[in-house]
């Protein structure tokens, strides 16, 4: 099930947005007593998740049964600028009384990014309480998309693309030589709950190609969300719908 919402502005888009997180993060707490949630990064989501760390939204979220995770992390320390963590915390994670322990970053500020990409596989086996083989399924996992048409830090024409023996693996960014750390798509695939957000211009052209344009995975990576089950909502900027046909 797939729907896809065009948005006036990312005010519009945080307010959808924040109201489809509460509701998942409300129904996921009633039926299992918890919410598996993995954040992405960049700019798109920050209003968001500053709108549900806002008293319209906060007072209504069972904090404490919510679980914080991350789609991707720059291979930078969690306090710089670039950092994922860092801007999920400043708008949302150190606003709003998540007990400690329930969340769970990518620790880049230890090894080389493919030991940090391990040993965040170990952080998902535990949190989850896999069995060896058992993939995480996620009740919400959220995600950007790149103007190259990028998934988390799933890059076009990148080996990651093809990973399915690890649940997180490291890539480097083609234009500037930089690591990630990601998620890869058999975990993405998994979620219950994916919410694509979208917005800038200069999206318009790849999300024409991901989402209308012919099978080309390599060259768009976000061609390879096959969702096993649940609901995928995208809520698109009007810019970045500009050349949707349908
Ligand atoms: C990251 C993200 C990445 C992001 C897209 C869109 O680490 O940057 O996880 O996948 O979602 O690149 O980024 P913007 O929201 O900044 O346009």
């Amino acid at each position: 099930m797939s729907e896809k919402i065009i948005v006036k502005d990312i005010e519009e888009m945080s307010k959808l947005g924040a109201n489809h997180m509460a509701k998942i993060i409300e129904r996921s707490v009633k039926e299992r007593g918890k919410c598996m949630i993995a954040l992405s990064g960049g700019n798109t989501p920050k209003k968001l998740y500053e709108r549900l760390a806002s008293e319209e939204f906060s007072p209504r979220i069972p904090w404490e049964s919510t679980y914080w995770f991350f789609g991707d992390e720059r291979h930078v320390p969690p306090d710089h600028d670039d950092s994922n963590y860092k801007m999920s915390s400043d708008s949302l994670l150190s606003k709003v009384p998540i007990p400690n322990d329930n969340i769970h970053r990518i620790m880049t500020e230890r090894q080389d990014p493919q030991t940090i990409a391990l040993n965040y596989e170990l952080t998902l086996m535990k949190a989850f309480n896999l069995a060896p083989g058992e993939l995480p399924v996620f009740d919400l996992m959220f995600l950007g998309v790149g103007t190259d048409g990028h998934i988390a830090s799933l890059f076009p024409h990148s080996e990651s693309l093809y990973v399915t023996t690890q649940m997180a693996t490291a890539n480097k960014v083609p234009e500037t030589e930089t690591w990630r750390i990601t998620m890869t798509f058999p975990v993405i695939n998994e979620a219950k709950h994916l919410l694509f957000l979208v917005a800038g211009e200069e999206k318009a052209k790849a999300l024409h190609q991901v989402l209308e344009g012919p099978s080309n995975p390599q060259e768009f990576p976000a061609q390879l969300v096959r969702q096993k089950r649940g609901f995928q909502l995208w809520l698109i900027e009007k810019s970045a719908a500009s050349l949707l046909t349908q």
